[in-house]
């Protein structure tokens, strides 16, 4: 059966495999020893990340549904758009505001989505179809290579939600944002998703919740590590931790072997030797500061136009345009 939609396979299983191998040989040889988050999304990361974003504590993403259930209109009106181009989309939850706005407006023509994991984006793809009626194209691609290959029909607004962002060391987040600007058209722009600074045990509680499903989402990453590349980890004996780098502002989600252990990697002909305590770092999610935002973003030739918290003042959402830039 052929899809109602578009797809574009940017990353192959081949290109999935490759990128696993490059990650892990780099990430495991080197101290302190790391898997970059990407890897946490297989099916089974995607459905624990979708119950993330419901759980009490999790407070992002009810945060980001509050600022754009407030002022979807307001985005789509400043934007001008005709086409949503969605970046790490996931299951185009949130995304529907944004879009039905645009529809009201009699503004909607397209739908873009970019994600790397290619179950997900199937069903999201089908469900924007239906729903809205027009040209979806859905893509399979990793956001760290493959921006500047999307298809780009009629003026855009890219959506950068979610807080996705804060996944990136601050080098990488400035080569990010350049290369969305690079990628953008002169009349586009750019909506992103920040979570801001908090209280130190919120923060905690948001990334180590009541229920373990943060746990087990972290953990996931050693099931597709072993799926992927043959490898040995047990994830029985990992635990999740999460703590906060006051120096850095970031979240930092960690797995820490609980014994003194040894894991085959056949794919990468490795083996690791792990200590007891010994930590892997999978994940950082930075807090940012309002104030810091447009400073960052026209760092990478981003002009910040309009930017919107929710009541509690937790979640931060900025539309910026390409600036006049020096980097042309
Ligand atoms: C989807 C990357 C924004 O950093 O909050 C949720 C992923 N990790 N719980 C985040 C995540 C642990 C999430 N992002």
């Amino acid at each position: 059966m052929t899809d109602p939609f578009t797809v574009d396979v940017l990353v192959t299983e081949a290109d999935r495999r490759r990128a696993v191998e490059e990650d892990v040989r780099s990430g495991l040889s080197t101290r302190p020893r790391s898997i970059p988050p990407v890897w946490f999304y297989d099916e089974v990361g995607s459905l624990l990340f979708d119950r993330i974003t419901r759980l009490p504590e999790y407070y992002l993403t009810r945060a980001e549904r509050a600022i754009l259930e407030a002022h979807s209109a307001d985005i789509a009106g400043a934007s001008g758009a005709e086409t949503l181009v969605e970046i790490g989309s996931g299951t185009s939850e949130k995304t529907r505001l944004l879009l039905d706005a645009m529809a009201a407006r009699g503004s909607l023509r397209h739908i873009v989505l970019v994600d790397i994991s290619e179950q997900v984006l199937r069903v999201a793809a089908g469900e924007l179809e239906q729903r809205y009626r027009v040209p979806v194209h859905a893509v399979i691609g990793d956001l760290r290579r493959d921006l500047v290959r999307l298809p780009r029909p009629g003026r855009q607004l890219w959506a950068f939600l979610g807080s996705t962002i804060g996944n990136f060391e601050p080098a990488a987040r400035a080569a990010l944002l350049s290369q969305f600007r690079q990628a953008m058209g002169a009349d586009d722009a750019l909506l992103l998703g920040t979570d801001l600074r908090k209280d130190v045990d919120r923060l905690l509680a948001a990334y180590d919740d009541s229920e373990g499903v943060t746990a087990r989402f972290n953990l996931n990453v050693l099931e597709v590590l072993d799926t992927t590349l043959g490898a040995d980890f047990d994830p029985r004996r990992f635990e999740h931790r999460a703590v906060w780098n006051a120096a850095n502002s970031w979240i930092e989600m960690r797995l820490r072997s609980t014994s003194e252990q040894q894991v085959k990697i056949p794919a990468l002909d490795m083996v690791i030797e792990l200590e007891e305590g010994e930590e892997i770092l999978t994940e950082i999610s930075t807090k940012f500061d309002r104030s810091s935002l447009p400073g960052e973003l026209a760092g990478s030739g981003l002009e910040v136009g309009s930017s919107w918290t929710d009541p509690a003042g937790d979640f931060l959402l900025t539309l910026a345009r390409p600036g006049p830039s020096a980097l042309r």
